[in-house]
């Protein structure tokens, strides 16, 4: 018999995500069926999409009240009837937040690779930047590319393959340490601080060429000002919009928008989902730039499961730097 600890969610947010939409419990799992195998969880990736998730139908389903809080996650198998994952291997996938888990597919994590890293620069996180950047972005040698959410886990490898690529990086972060961590370690050119003053003028001085790429992670002002700056055929990588995630109802568009049609811009969204075709690609790529010290990460951890749901919360104030991650 397996008892597994669990988050589910009590119920559904309509305005601010708090902490009693969710409840913690455990449940007894069933015995393993033919394919299946049983993961003892060690870590969960923490992601604002499972903001969306909680709330209402996205590109998944809305999760039901009563319902494990999806996630990605990661741990070891301790049983099997599934040879593909046998005994002592390591995977990554769809966990759940809970500490036991009887899955029938998920991702092997190979030897050497830890399970922050294939939670992180490994696994969805470090394909998002990738496919965003190298795929939709495009940044050319000498042109401006600004990164919002740039300490951030997608914002900071974005920024990161950006300088590889030999575009002129420009941060936007929210608070003085985070942008010196972005210009002082990873290496971005600028980072400006949004929450201090105008952001369309610590955007015109750091860019005064003006925009040619901006991978956009938050929407709200940033995306607006942004816009008002966009040379001849920029392209707006729409990766995400947190500033809109956790606010119950949608602001207002972004004036600036009718910028695009003089500036001939493109804007591309994008779900990080339907490009696990480029993951080999991404991973082998990571692999390379972090042994050449180009790709550096950082992680916010916090420990045990029940302390998932403020680790999620901690996203949209800003609590985290890098990839957050609870460890079990
Ligand atoms: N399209 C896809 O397939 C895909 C895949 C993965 C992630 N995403 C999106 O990528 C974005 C980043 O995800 P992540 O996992 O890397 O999260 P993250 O950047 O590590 O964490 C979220 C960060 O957003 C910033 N933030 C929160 N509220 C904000 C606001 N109102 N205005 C501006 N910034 C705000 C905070 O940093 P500051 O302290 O700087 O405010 C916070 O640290 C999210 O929008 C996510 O939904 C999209």
């Amino acid at each position: 018999m397996t008892e597994s600890a669990q988050v589910t969610l009590a119920e559904t947010p309509t305005d601010k995500l708090a902490l009693s939409h969710f409840a913690h419990g455990t449940a007894i799992l069933p015995e393993l069926e033919d394919g299946q195998f049983l993961v003892e969880v060690k870590y969960l990736s923490v992601d604002p999409t499972i903001r969306g998730w909680v709330a209402h139908d996205t590109y998944l389903p809305k999760i039901a009240e009563g319902e494990v809080i999806r996630s990605l996650g990661a741990g070891e198998v301790v049983a099997s009837r599934n040879d593909a994952h046998p005994v002592g291997s390591r995977v990554s996938g769809l966990t759940g937040w809970q500490s036991m888990v009887i899955m029938d597919s998920a991702f092997p994590i190979p030897d050497g690779v830890s399970y922050e890293d294939a939670l992180s620069v490994f696994g969805m996180t470090g394909l998002t930047a990738y496919v965003g950047v190298l795929d939709i972005g495009k940044p050319e040698p000498g042109q401006t590319m600004v990164v919002s959410g740039a300490a951030g886990a997608v914002g900071s490898v974005a920024g990161q393959i950006g300088k590889i690529l030999g575009a002129r990086v420009v941060g936007v972060a929210g608070t003085p340490e985070k942008c010196a961590w972005v210009t002082d370690e990873l290496g971005f050119d600028a980072c400006i601080n949004y929450r201090d003053g105008s952001i369309a003028a610590q955007l015109r001085e750091a860019c005064p060429k003006g925009i040619d790429v901006y991978f956009d992670n938050v929407g709200g002002e940033t995306l607006n000002a942004v816009l008002g700056q966009i040379r001849d055929h920029a392209c707006i990588v729409m990766c995400g919009a947190i500033a809109n995630y956790d606010t119950g109802k949608l602001p207002p568009g972004p004036a600036n928008i009718v910028n695009v049609i003089p500036r001939r811009a493109r804007l591309q969204g994008f779900i990080v989902l339907d490009h696990y075709d480029r993951a080999r690609d991404a991973a082998a790529a990571m692999a390379r730039w972090i042994g050449e010290g180009r790709i550096k990460t950082r992680f916010t951890v916090t420990e045990g499961l029940d302390s998932a749901p403020e680790a999620l919360l901690g996203l949209f104030s800003g609590q985290n730097t890098g990839k957050t991650l609870v460890r079990l």
